[in-house]
């Protein structure tokens, strides 16, 4: 039996950092939202009870190939009940920007898995299970748009009426997750003290208000990226020149993602920026 998912990329409509916990991670709020870029996964299951990674269409994905069988590790030690599968990955999403392409590819082995396994498991339990391998994994087995708590893993589901359409572009060198919390922690940890609830961004999505989504786009680690990384400014500026009625960067980084009035204006902003050698992907959003 073969089963083929598609895993999608994620997007922080809102990110904001509250504190460092005592376990070194930092509690969040933040507003994902899924789109429409997307990883496949395929997995097939084997006479045997091996776990086999076959070759993807990137030769060096040593992160997302290791999270992909870690994933199926972690299912099986959940379940008491191991089978064999093969499983293949065709990435798309780019890597380390911030967009969450490797929990995407273990929430949906997590999900394929469960699917093969006659459901044995609630998303809530697979969204635990995942918890364990990254903190943005939870998410990606719900999908769609929800605001999270905690490190992320903990999720509430949002009403989202807009269809928004997004480009989503990369700007220069990538960005790791932990030096990123790492420059916030130095820079702007003092700084903190009240939590904003993203009320009117999650009242603009309800509405599927284009203007009061744009308006309320926020990242709170752009304060430390964007001076190491100009060209995320730079990316930024580049995307509303192209028609954008916003732009901000996605979690950690160094990935930028602009809103669209529709897919057609997303399309041609895309063309732009790839005229520019920027790699750009034109999507929208998945509710
Ligand atoms: O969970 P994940 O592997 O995505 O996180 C990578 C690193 O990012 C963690 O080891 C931690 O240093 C940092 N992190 C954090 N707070 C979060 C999520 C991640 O400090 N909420």
């Amino acid at each position: 039996m073969t089963l083929t998912l598609r895993a999608y990329a994620k997007i922080n409509l809102y990110l904001d950092i509250l504190e460092k916990r005592d376990d070194g991670y930092h509690d969040l709020v933040t507003v994902m939202q899924s789109v429409s870029l997307h990883d496949t996964v395929t997995l097939s299951r084997r006479q045997d009870d091996e776990i086999r990674l076959l070759e993807s269409n990137v030769s060096s994905i040593p992160a997302e190939k290791n999270l992909v069988v870690r994933a199926a590790r972690a299912y099986f030690a959940a379940s008491g009940d191991p089978f064999g599968v093969d499983i293949s990955l065709q990435k798309t999403i780019p890597m380390a920007a911030g967009v969450g392409g490797g929990s995407a590819d273990a929430a949906a082995v997590l999900r394929g898995l469960n699917q093969l396994d006659h459901n044995r498991f609630k998303n809530a339990d697979l969204a635990k299970i995942g918890a364990e391998l990254g903190a943005d994994i939870p998410f990606c087995i719900y999908g769609g748009t929800a605001l999270c708590r905690g490190i992320g893993e903990v999720i509430l589901p949002a009403q989202n009426n807009l269809d928004g359409a997004v480009v989503l572009a990369i700007a220069g060198e990538s960005v790791s997750t932990p030096d990123a919390f790492g420059a916030w922690d130095r820079q702007m940890a003092a700084s903190k003290k009240t939590e904003n609830a993203p009320d009117g961004l999650l009242g603009a999505l309800q509405v599927g208000d284009l203007a009061g989504v744009s308006a309320c786009l926020y990242n709170a680690f752009e304060a430390v990226i964007e001076p190491i990384r100009p060209a995320v400014s730079a990316l930024k500026k580049m995307m509303l020149n192209a028609g954008a009625t916003a732009a901000c960067m996605s979690g950690s980084g160094p990935s930028v993602f602009g809103l669209f009035a529709d897919d057609n204006a997303a399309a041609q902003a895309a063309a732009a920026l790839q005229a520019n050698g920027i790699a750009a992907y034109p999507c929208h959003f998945i509710l």
